[in-house]
């Protein structure tokens, strides 16, 4: 491998997890206002299996072959132009780029330097990898979209995955009465994690076990059980509900109009800012960061495969195969 050239998941065709394999690319140079970040760890999301089977963000990225991606910890490597925030040998961490190519499964990424922020040092880069894109979700939903206040009862769906802790944390950070729905086997984790109820969904309908609630993080959507749908019942009259997996349909956006609650689309936008605040809480011992498990580069598509089953534990995240802990 030269100077110039990297290790990076590429995939040349959409499909399944088999479609990825490691290959040898020609490494980023940072532009003005960008820094070069060495990666020690990628972070995997949803979005990336989506993408890689076509669906996803694959209309931004365009036809493979491309690298996918987002989330990212490591070591400033190099400063672009004009960056006086950050400088070689750095720590940091971010989700840059995000919706368009980020190229994050790779030992090298280039993007703006506000774009990091400095990772949590109390963290190493596998778990700091498995911070970015989940829980800029679960912050621009539950404080920068839903203003949650202390008091407010708040549902989380899905509140087991990686969206969904950080969502049930922040919630709670806030003062809120957190509701929680998840299997069974993750509701001792939950409860430490401030979950005040945690709801079976595999044996009850969380319509029927609770009500009043002001705002529904909803991380599950209509596609399965018509979840989304089925959340505007418990809300309160006004109440709002982040529709976080797969956007509003005209039909829930009529049905919420009908229910007197309001619905609001979303998706995630790059924040430095944002996660300086959220190293601090977890530097501060507020939020914890739970990650099931770490692949090396090589094995995205089994960790793809893991993910693809919609059971993970908080995160999962690829390794590059640099610094303590790699592998
Ligand atoms: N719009 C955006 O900007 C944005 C940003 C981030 C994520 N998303 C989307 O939000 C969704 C969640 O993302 P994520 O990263 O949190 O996913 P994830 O980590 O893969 O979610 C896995 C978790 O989902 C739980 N789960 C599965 N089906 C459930 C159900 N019917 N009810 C309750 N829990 C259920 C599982 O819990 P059990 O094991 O207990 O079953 C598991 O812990 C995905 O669709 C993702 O694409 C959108």
């Amino acid at each position: 491998m030269s100077a110039d050239t990297m290790r990076a998941v590429v995939q040349d065709t959409f499909g399944g997890p088999e479609a990825l394999r490691v290959a040898e690319v020609t490494r980023p140079v940072p532009l003005p206002t960008e820094v070069l970040v060495r990666v020690h760890a990628a972070g995997i999301n949803p979005v990336d299996w989506k993408t890689r089977g076509g669906s996803g963000m694959a209309g931004l990225l365009g036809e493979p072959p491309f690298t996918l991606g987002w989330d990212v910890s490591g070591v400033v490597e190099e400063v672009g132009f004009g960056v006086t925030t950050l400088k070689a040998g750095d720590e940091v961490y971010g989700m840059p780029w995000f919706p368009r190519a980020a190229n994050a499964y790779a030992e090298y990424v280039t993007a703006p330097a506000r774009q990091f922020a400095r990772k949590p040092a109390t963290l190493d880069h596998v778990h700091a990898a498995a911070v970015p894109l989940a829980a800029l979700t679960a912050w621009q939903a539950v404080v920068d979209t839903a203003r949650v206040r202390a008091g407010q009862r708040v549902l989380v769906t899905a509140a087991a995955g990686g969206v969904g802790h950080f969502a049930v944390q922040f919630a709670r950070h806030l003062g809120a009465h957190v509701v929680a729905t998840a299997g069974a086997a993750r509701h001792p984790w939950l409860k430490e994690l401030g979950a005040d109820e945690v709801i079976d969904y595999t044996s009850t309908r969380f319509e029927d076990a609770t009500a009043g609630i002001d705002v529904v993080i909803d991380l599950v959507g209509d596609d399965h059980d018509l979840t989304g749908t089925r959340s505007l019942k418990v809300l309160r009259p006004g109440g709002l509900l982040v529709a976080v997996p797969a956007g509003v349909s005209p039909e829930l956006a009529a049905a919420a109009e009908a229910a007197g609650v309001r619905v609001t689309p979303f998706l995630v936008e790059p924040d430095g800012a944002a996660l300086t605040t959220i190293a601090a809480l977890i530097d501060a011992g507020e939020v914890a960061v739970e990650v099931e498990r770490a692949f090396p580069l090589e094995q995205a598509g089994a960790a793809h495969a893991r993910g693809e089953a919609g059971r993970t534990r908080g995160k999962l995240v690829l390794t590059t195969g640099v610094g303590p802990g790699a592998n």
